[in-house]
């Protein structure tokens, strides 16, 4: 039997379109075992409609794992217990998908590197940003170049709680994707790539006042937002109610804010200004994951 535990992911953090991600304690379960034919697909505790054919995520995932290795299962079990909501922004696919390549990986005799089952991941996916803090956990900086993702993972102290505001609907990332244009202006590229490296010298150096800078931008969240109601208000809100940086957490609709102390005085505050909000915010309070996925196995 093979267990793989993913952390849930928050992408972009502002200004690090397709770049910047940090994991978070908040878990994707799998269950993963060979058996003599077939395809049993158990899915417990989701949000959302999972399928249970070969056009599982987690199984795609395994496929492409084996089409690289060569090895083939007779049949496959395999179990996801996910507290990670579905299209909320909080990767749960990618959390999918690192966890069912892992597991491919260990039924294939672990044959594959963690860099190669990062570039794996990212061809599917189509950016790094959840995928490399899912699998290395941390705060990720990630470049795809050619075929290649660099990544460097940076382990936060534990001295920061992430505000997760999550409404009742979904965005799906693709349609999310298709708002935003094609080109920008080289003054909004100049002030993104400013947020971001502040972001960065801020999250590392315990300079939490410039988080709220750092997390400025221009090149995503101004064109998601209309998918939001009430979007700036909840933003106003946030940063009145002692927010050390707000952002939409990867292609939305989470919004996230970034918090020192330990956030209950903020979580009831924004629960109070949520309860009159149609769509049934709820908030919940998390750290940063510096482990990343982990992977046991046990032979029968
Ligand atoms: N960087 C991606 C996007 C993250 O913004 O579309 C998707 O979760």
């Amino acid at each position: 039997m093979i267990r793989v535990r993913v952390p849930a992911t928050s992408a972009n953090m502002g200004p690090g379109f397709d770049t910047l991600g940090i994991a978070l304690n908040l878990y994707s379960r799998l269950e993963i075992e060979e058996t003599d034919g077939g395809l049993d697909i158990i899915t417990v505790n989701n949000s959302g409609n999972v399928q249970n054919d070969k056009t599982n995520l987690v199984y795609r995932a395994m496929d492409r794992v084996f089409r690289e290795t060569g090895y083939r299962p007779k049949g496959l079990r395999i179990k996801q217990d996910s507290a990670i909501p579905m299209t909320r922004g909080l990767g749960s696919s990618s959390a999918c998908i690192i966890g069912g390549m892992l597991a491919a990986n260990a039924l294939s005799g672990r044959t594959i590197s963690y860099p190669d089952i990062l570039e794996l991941a990212t061809e599917m996916e189509g950016h790094p940003d959840n995928a490399a803090p899912a699998l290395y956990g941390g705060f990720c900086v990630s470049v795809k170049s050619g075929d290649r993702v660099y990544v460097k993972s940076i382990k936060l102290k534990n001295d920061l709680k992430f505000a997760v505001m999550i409404p009742d609907f979904f965005v799906a990332t693709k349609k999310s994707r298709g708002a935003l244009p094609d080109k920008v202006s080289l003054k909004d590229a100049a002030f993104n790539i400013s947020r971001a490296s502040m972001l960065q010298a801020a999250l590392t150096t315990g300079d939490y006042d410039l988080l709220k800078i750092g997390a400025e931008d221009r090149l995503h969240q101004p064109y998601r937002k209309s998918y939001i109601d009430g979007f700036d208000e909840i933003f106003e809100h946030t940063y009145r109610t002692g927010s050390k940086a707000t952002y939409l957490s990867g292609s939305g609709p989470t919004i996230m804010s970034i918090l020192t102390g330990n956030g209950a005085a903020f979580k009831k505050d924004m629960e109070a200004f949520f309860s009159e909000n149609e769509h049934k915010w709820k908030c919940m309070l998390l750290e940063c994951d510096n482990v990343g996925s982990v992977l046991s196995e046990t032979r029968s």
